[in-house]
Order: C-alpha cells, then sequence, then structure tokens
C-alpha cells in the first residue's frame, strides 16, 4: 500500500492522502469475532460500543456532495469475557432503500443536489433521513439518530431496522429529534427545531424507560442552526452562533441549504438559559462571535452557570472537497479550540477562558459527570499546537491541576471520537478507558484502542478489523451485551 505516495510528498500532502482514503465507503457487512489483538481486553470491560457514521459516499458512482448526507452504518462492538465481536449494519431507512434500488441520488442532502442541474431540485425541501449521526440505547431501545427527524429503531442483537421510532408518542410526524441528547440523574434530555424560514425549538425529557416527562415548545425569532445542546440540574444551554439564512437559491434549486448558510462574525453569538423548572423562562446573553459544533459539559456552582464549547473563528464551508481523494485543504478544518464560560444570569454577564491552545473537537466526560463539575475532559487533539487538520491524538485535560496527558498517533493514523467508559466498580471520575475507533490510513484498515483513562499514554488493548470503518461521528456505551 505505501506505494500509493510518491516519494517526494510533503509530511501534509501525505497525510491529506491517507485521511482522505478514510472517505472511501465500507459497503460490506461484517459480523465476526475479532481474534487479531494486541494487548488484552479486560474482563470488567463489559458491555456494547455501538458507533454510527457514514458507510457510503456515493450511490452507484454518483458522489454525495457532502460527508454530512451518506447513508448511516452502525458497528456494533460487544465486549464479553474478555472477547470482542464485530457487527455493523445498513440502517435500512426509505432514503437508503429507494437509492439503491433506483441506483442514483434521488434527495437533497445538507450539500447535496439531486443531478439534473435546478428543474431537479425546485421546491424539493425533503432532505433524506440519513440516520447517520449518533446511536444510544434507551429505555430498551436502540436509535440510529439524526438531528432532522425521528430516530430509526434498531434491533440491538443484529442491528436490523425495525422502522421509524415516534419515542413512544413523543413526536409529532413533523417533529425532529437531535442526535445529542444530554442524560442526567437517569433521565434523558433532547431537543429537535422545527421549520426553516419559521423556527420552534421543541425540548423534552423521558424517564429510564423512554416515557415523556416534559415536552415543551419555544418560538425562535432568529434563524438558529443547533447540533448540540447543554444541560444542568436546573437549565438547558443552547447556543446560538450568528448565522442568517437566505433559502431562496435553495427553495429555487439552484444552492444546497449549506450554500445558503452566512456565518456574521460580526454579530455576537448568543447564549439561550431556558430553566426546566416551571414555566421555563428563557434568558439570553451575548458574547463575542464564535461557531462550533460540540459543547463539553456544564454545570451550577455559586450560583452561577459554567460551560465548555469549541469556539471558531469560521464556519467550514465548501466540504466537497473532502469528498475528492487529493483536494482536500486542511486550512478548511475547523479551527475550534475548547472555551470555557461562566454565567452570571443576576448581572446578565458572560466571562470566558480559553482551555487549551490545540484544535480539538468531539469531547466527552464520564457519564455520571455530565450537568456536574467535572475535572477531566477528553477529547480529540492535533498532534503539535499550531497543527492544522486532521485530529490525531486524544487528550485528557485535568481542569483543577491544568495537566494534559496525550496519547498520539503516527503521521497516517486518524483516531475518532474518544468514548468515555466507566469501570463497573469506578468510583474515581476518571475509572474506566476510553475507547476510539482508528483509521489506519496505510494499510486502509481500522482497529479499536482501549486506553487507560487514568492514564491515557498506556494502550491496553488494540483490537484490529478485518477491514476499514470510513472516518465516524458519534458513538454510545451500554453495560448491556446482547446475545
Ligand atoms: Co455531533
Amino acid at each position: 500500500m505505501t506505494n500509493l505516495l510518491k516519494d517526494n510528498l510533503t509530511e501534509t500532502q501525505e497525510r491529506i492522502k491517507y485521511w482522505a482514503r478514510g472517505y472511501k465507503s465500507q459497503p460490506n457487512e461484517y459480523s465476526y469475532e475479532i481474534d487479531r489483538i494486541e494487548g488484552f481486553i479486560p474482563t470488567e470491560l463489559q458491555g456494547t460500543l455501538f458507533r454510527n457514521g457514514v458507510g457510503l459516499f456515493e450511490i452507484n458512482g454518483e458522489k454525495i456532495g457532502h460527508p454530512f448526507d451518506g447513508d448511516g452504518m452502525v458497528c456494533a462492538i460487544t465486549f464479553n469475557q474478555g472477547k470482542a465481536h464485530f457487527k455493523n449494519r445498513y440502517v435500512r431507512t426509505e432514503g437508503y432503500l429507494k437509492e439503491q434500488e433506483a441506483g442514483e441520488i434521488l434527495y437533497r442532502g445538507f450539500g447535496t443536489q439531486k443531478s439534473g442541474g435546478w428543474l431537479a431540485n425546485i421546491f424539493d425541501t425533503k432532505f433524506k433521513n440519513a440516520a447517520n449521526t449518533n446511536v444510544m440505547y434507551w429505555g430498551g431501545k436502540l436509535w440510529a439518530m439524526w438531528e432532522g427527524g425521528h430516530p430509526h429503531q434498531l434491533d440491538p442483537k443484529n442491528l436490523e431496522t425495525i422502522g421509524l421510532d415516534d419515542v413512544n408518542g413523543l413526536l409529532e410526524s413533523h417533529e425532529s429529534f437531535s442526535a445529542h441528547p444530554r442524560i442526567i440523574d437517569n433521565t434523558f434530555i433532547n431537543f429537535g427545531v422545527t421549520g426553516v424560514t419559521s423556527q420552534s425549538l421543541v425540548i423534552s425529557e423521558l424517564d429510564n424507560r423512554g416515557n415523556k416527562l416534559k415536552k415543551h415548545s419555544h418560538p425562535l425569532k432568529d434563524f438558529v442552526f443547533f447540533h448540540d445542546m447543554l444541560a444542568t440540574p436546573n437549565y438547558y444551554i443552547f447556543i446560538q452562533h450568528p448565522f442568517n439564512v437566505s433559502p431562496l437559491p435553495f427553495l429555487l434549486g439552484f444552492k444546497t441549504i449549506e450554500q445558503c448558510f452566512n456565518y456574521n462574525p460580526k454579530q455576537p453569538t448568543k447564549i439561550i438559559v431556558i430553566s426546566r423548572q416551571g414555566n421555563h423562562d428563557m434568558e439570553i446573553l451575548e458574547t463575542e462571535s464564535f461557531f462550533g459544533f460540540h459543547h463539553g459539559n456544564a454545570w451550577e456552582k455559586d450560583g452561577k452557570i459554567y460551560l465548555e464549547t469549541i469556539c471558531s473563528n469560521f464556519f467550514p464551508k465548501k466540504k466537497q472537497a473532502e469528498l475528492d481523494f487529493t483536494q482536500i485543504d486542511f486550512d478548511e478544518f475547523p479551527n475550534g479550540k475548547m472555551w470555557e464560560f461562566e454565567l452570571n444570569l443576576a448581572e446578565q454577564t458572560v466571562t470566558r477562558k480559553q482551555l487549551i491552545e490545540r484544535r480539538c473537537e468531539f469531547p466527552s466526560v464520564h457519564p455520571n459527570w455530565v450537568g456536574q463539575e467535572h475535572s477531566y475532559l477528553y477529547m480529540n487533539v492535533n498532534r503539535t499546537v499550531g497543527e492544522n487538520g486532521a485530529l490525531q491524538a486524544i487528550m485528557k485535560l485535568d481542569k483543577k491541576s491544568g495537566e494534559k496527558q496525550i496519547w498520539s498517533s503516527t503521521s497516517n493514523l486518524f483516531p475518532g471520537e474518544p468514548v468515555f467508559i466507566p469501570h463497573p466498580q469506578g468510583i474515581a471520575e476518571d475509572d474506566g478507558w476510553i475507547i476510539s475507533m482508528v483509521y489506519d490510513g496505510v494499510q486502509h484498515q481500522s482497529y479499536l484502542i482501549i486506553l487507560d483513562a487514568k492514564d491515557i499514554t498506556k494502550e491496553i488493548g488494540k483490537l484490529y478489523l478485518k477491514h476499514h470503518i470510513p472516518h465516524g461521528f458519534h458513538g454510545t456505551w451500554t453495560p448491556e451485551v446482547f446475545n
């Protein structure tokens, strides 16, 4: 495989080539015991890691326009008594089935148009529910989640698609259920945004059986693009980055909706704080402009609210280039860094401080510390300060001491989201493991890495898959083993 590269490529060009290979489709569905293991699987590591991401980047050779628009392919890695079993399966969404049968792109997406020019796209605002962003097990159901529609329910034993789920009657047909819920005190909190030109924010809470505890709706004045949310015992928090959208070229079929997004760095970013109690009163605070997809954690302390979020000074557009094998521009990658904000509702003030120098993505914390003041934050970061492009290291930030532990890969390995898995008898916040799916661009193959969450420089186990898994999005852990 190393012959792929000519000797005269720079290190950055080489990285781009190998990163780009992670956008090759994985059309196959597998189910097998993982038999190539370096190190070991701790016997206490008992349960299932589910992961979601795009598996197909073209339909019958026709490329999709944006990596957010590909069909969701869910992986399940079952850990049982020191062994691991891998399986992956496409979510049989309506769009997946119809496009596979037709052999062409039938739906518009965030950054995808149907072929045939504007006439083929005019007034078509129906996106494909790609079921590709996250996968969670809650209330006895496994959901493949996508922020613009209902979740798809899957059978956790074999990943077969059961169908669209209305969450025990919670969701009306036009309502959506985001891919970024927060779970606090065994309560599942999620949101959905409906509409494009006139939007509403719908927030819901579910008990541990998946039944509705609360559901309330908030009309929105300005255009919002909420991908993630935060929650504390008393508040829901949303970050409204300064976008406006001019939807006419989208409606007329000339542009994708992504091309109609305008990020305005001269406008403030708004922090929307909504009470979880009473009438769910809303307060809006303003801060300097920034954009970011993902938040870390939020908590309350001494009458104030604290939150962590990734702050970037631009919105990454023209992502089509990422699907071109040779033309990825690492300077176009999100350049977000992790910041901590302090909100004082009584005085209506916001202050903020930067936590790390490196670019980062996919922050995670111990699930029992969601909504509480925590010590440790895990995330993908660049290997060095000032480097751009793909995030090839994982950082554990100790917020109290400022110590930073780094697990760093060689130049052509690309780790995905670090998922925190609690030790079943654990007490301390870092009793557990970090697991990440690593794409090896040279071998065009993936492996799972198990790190000790106390010291993430320690590799406990490497579990080699027989094939590659494309760069993915999000996943979650459940201590349940499904046989
Ligand atoms: Co996300």
